[in-house]
This record gives structure tokens, sequence and C-alpha cells, in this order.
């Protein structure tokens, strides 16, 4: 499929900077070079969903939302060397950078919501959207109120301050990202691709992203004003918002649940990895609800959840739901180049989930590995087939996407 130059850019910048979160994830899991510190977690953690997710949800963004007579290809650049020099200044750890290019990324957002909300028309072409259209603008308006928390706490730390104990700050931040952001941006790209047409607005398409991202917004929100809620309402806060955003998750189920099984698993196109990432995200949102249930009973204490539990839920996202969404929509793009490599295709769809899989489960039985000796702790053994299959992945897509499309090199031959 032909796709602007620009949405190759976005993922080609998204690819590069992933390499360094897979890297990271390889020492993570093998504890070679001991425990990572707290700074360099940090940056394979924001590596990965500001570096790899957010540069390819902009490149969707581009795909879904550009108009013809639209220059991105500067904005593109600016915006994947923002992310890279906030992700530099985690692994620095030195306050003030952190707070000048959190800042910085917080302008590269605004600019990207600011794009789809116009190109959407404005609130009057909103309310005619359809549905994957709709749930990414609304996804896109979380990650502002996501990454507007996450610069607070940027800006405070830069200059100084101590974080207020009143405000669970860095808790509604990773919330609003993850449990709303990724959930409604996972869904839209989703249906967009496997159901076509069929996301026409219908009242259950609606809502389905109205309870997603009103659950999203809830679930931080609460979070963020726990103290100020009385013990009743703080209690029963998460809970309901977990409610909503698993009801829309049913809906999910229901409106395209079928057609995601019915993909075409032994064939190499990116329908399976879109495909797989629906069943990661029915996943992953039920881990969460037992994530809250856990916050919930511990009465707001997080050291007293289970990291195990943590950590699954966060790959389920980053990895199964994310990560599957974005290389499948690299498969898309690149269907009409030369296909280098044949056989990776199969190696990275299978090692990636199998691997994926297999993480989540350990870490849910036995729990985290960190802290391990090296190769003590069976994530040792099959966190890597997940971060090996992504490496692969990275160098495929991006050899693939440095070429040219197979109808403009056969008319350079000819
Ligand atoms: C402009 C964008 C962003 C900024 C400024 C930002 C900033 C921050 C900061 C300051 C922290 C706390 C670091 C610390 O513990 O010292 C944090 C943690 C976190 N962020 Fe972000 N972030 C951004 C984007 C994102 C995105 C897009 C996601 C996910 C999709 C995300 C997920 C998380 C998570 C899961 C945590 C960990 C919370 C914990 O420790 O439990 N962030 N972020
Ligand atoms: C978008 C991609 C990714 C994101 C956003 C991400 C994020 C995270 C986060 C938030 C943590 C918890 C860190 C903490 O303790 O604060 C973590 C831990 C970890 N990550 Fe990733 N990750 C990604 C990809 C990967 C990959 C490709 C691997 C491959 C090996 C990997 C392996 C690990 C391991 C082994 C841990 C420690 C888990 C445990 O034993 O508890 N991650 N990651």
């Amino acid at each position: 499929m032909r796709v602007r130059a620009e949405v190759t850019q976005a993922f080609q910048y998204g690819l590069i900077i992933f390499t360094l979160t897979a890297l990271l994830g390889l020492a993570n899991a093998t504890q070679i070079f001991g425990a990572l510190d707290r700074n360099t977690l940090l940056t394979h953690l924001h590596s990965g969903t500001l570096g790899w997710i957010t540069m390819g949800v902009i490149g969707i963004a581009i795909w879904i939302f550009a108009r013809g007579d639209d220059d991105l290809a500067a904005p593109v650049m600016l915006s994947a060397l923002s992310t890279a020099a906030y992700v530099m200044a985690f692994w620095s750890g030195v306050y003030i950078l952190r707070g000048v290019f959190g800042l910085s990324e917080l302008a590269v957002i605004v600019y990207w919501w600011w794009f789809v909300y116009t190109r959407a028309g404005g609130w009057a072409g909103i309310r005619r959207l359809d549905i994957p259209k709709l749930s990414v603008v609304l996804g896109l308006t979380t990650l502002v109120v996501g990454s507007t928390l996450g610069v607070t706490v940027q800006v405070l730390l830069a200059t100084g301050n101590v974080l207020p104990t009143s405000f669970d700050l860095i808790g509604a931040h990773a919330t609003a990202q993850t449990g709303g952001y990724l959930v409604l941006v996972a869904a839209g790209f989703a249906e967009w691709q496997l159901a076509g047409a069929a996301g026409k607005r219908s009242t259950l398409g609606l809502a389905q992203v109205y309870l997603l991202f009103v659950g999203g917004l809830v679930l931080a929100v609460s979070l963020l004003l726990a103290s100020f809620l009385g013990p009743q309402l703080a209690q029963a806060l998460p809970g309901v918002a977990t409610l909503l955003t698993l009801a829309g998750i049913v809906i999910v189920a229901v409106r395209f649940g079928r057609t995601a099984i019915a993909a075409p698993w032994m064939a190499a196109s990116g329908m399976r990895h879109i495909a797989v990432a629906v069943g990661f995200l029915v996943l992953a949102v039920i881990l969460q609800a037992i994530l809250v249930q856990q916050f919930i009973a511990a009465q707001g204490d997080v050291t007293k959840v289970s990291m195990g539990l943590l950590h699954a839920l966060d790959h389920s996202y980053f990895i199964g739901v994310m990560t599957n969404v974005l290389f499948g929509a690299i498969l898309v793009t690149t269907a009409d180049r030369p296909r280098l490599w044949p056989w990776a295709d199969h190696v990275i769809f299978w090692g990636l989930n199998l691997g994926a899989a297999a993480f989540i489960a350990v870490l849910l039985i036995v729990g985290s590995g960190e802290g391990a000796k090296p190769f003590t702790h069976p994530v040792s053994f099959v966190a890597p087939i997940m971060g090996l299959s992504a490496l692969l992945g990275i160098a495929t897509y991006l050899m693939r996407l440095m070429g040219a499309p197979a109808a403009v090199s056969a008319r350079a031959r000819a």
C-alpha cells in the first residue's frame, strides 16, 4: 500500500529508538550487567513508550489524517530529535535536562494532537467522525493529559521541589498513558485495518469509544485526587473506572473480535499482528482490573502490589498490543516493496508473541526477576526470545522501509 513518505520516516525513527529499548530489555532480562539503576529503567520505559510507540502513533496519525498538501517532513524529524533528546535526558539522570526536554516533548505531543484535531474538522467534524478516527483523536487527547501530568513531575523535580504527597502525579500519569491513550489508539487502528468500512458510526461503537475514554480519565483522576476524595470514594472510584473500561473492551470484542479471530494466521502479512494485538488488549485490560483490585485492597500503597503483575501488565500493553500494532502497520505499508528476508516474518511473529506470552506467564506465576543473579530466574530464558525477535523485526523492517516501492523500482529498471 502506498503511504506518504512521512509515515515511513516516523516508523523508521521509531524503529531506531526501539533498538535501545530492546537492548536494555535484554540486559534487564539476563542481568549480565547486574541490576539496572532507576535512570536506566526509565530510559527502557520511555524509549519504548515515546521513542517507539509514540513515534509510531505519529506515523499512524499522519497515515489516517494527513491532507494531500501537508508537508510534514520537518515536524516528523523535529519530533524524533526531541524524543531522542528526552530519552537521553532520562538516562543522564540530570533533572534540569529532563525538565527542558520534557517540556519540548509535551510541545511535540500537543502539536500532533492539534494536527489530528484540525484534520478531523475541529469540534464540528469530530461529531461526524467514524469510530476508528474518533478513537485516535480521543486517545491523543488523553495522551496530552497524561503527558501534562508527567511534565509537571519533571518541572517540579527540575526546580528542586519535592513531589506533593497529596497528589499521586506519577500513578495518574502512568494510568492515563496506558489505560487511556494506548487502549484507545490500539482499538481505533485495529478496527480501521480489520473492519474497514464496518467502523462507521453506530450507537454501540460510540458507547465503546466513550466508555474507554471516560474509563481511562476517571481512573487517572481517581488516583491523582485520592487523598481529597474521602476513603469511600477513593476506594470506589478506581473500581467504577475499571468497570467502564472493561465494558468498552467487551464491546470491542463483540464488534470486531470475530474478524480478528478469522485473520490469516499463517500468512506473512500485517493482519495477524493486528489481530493478535486485539487479544493482548483484552488480556491487558483484565490484568489492569486485577492490579486495581490489589491497589484498592492495599489502600493505595503501591509497594504492596505485585511487581510481577505490574510488569506483566506493562509488557501486555507495550509488546503484546502496541509492538504488534506497529509491526502490523509497517507490514501493511511495505506490502508493495521488495520483501527482503522473507523467512524473517514468521520468526518475528511467532518469536515475539510466544516470547511475550511466556514472559507474561512467568511474571504472573513466578514473579519479577529483577535483582536475581544472571540466568537464575526463568525471565532470563523467556524474555530474550521476545527481545531477539524484536531486534530481528527492527533490522528487517528498517531495510524494507528503505527499499523503493516495487512499482517505482520496476519503472526505474525499465
Ligand atoms: C511528554 C511525555 C512524557 C513525560 C514528560 C513523562 C514523564 C514521566 C516522569 C517524570 C515519570 C516519573 C519518573 C520518576 O519516577 O522519576 C514517568 C513515569 C512513567 N511514565 Fe512517563 N512521561 C511521558 C510519556 C509517557 C508515555 C507516552 C507513557 C506510556 C504510554 C508513559 C508511561 C510511564 C510509566 C508507566 C511510568 C512509571 C510509573 C511508575 O514508576 O510506576 N510515559 N513519566
Ligand atoms: C515498548 C517496549 C517496552 C516498554 C515500554 C517496556 C517497559 C518496561 C517497564 C515499565 C518495566 C518495569 C521497569 C521498572 O522496574 O520500573 C520493564 C521491565 C522489563 N522489561 Fe521492558 N519494556 C519494553 C520492551 C521490552 C523488551 C523488548 C524486552 C526484551 C527482553 C523487555 C524486557 C524487560 C524485562 C526483562 C524487565 C524486567 C521484568 C521483571 O523481571 O520484573 N522489555 N519494561
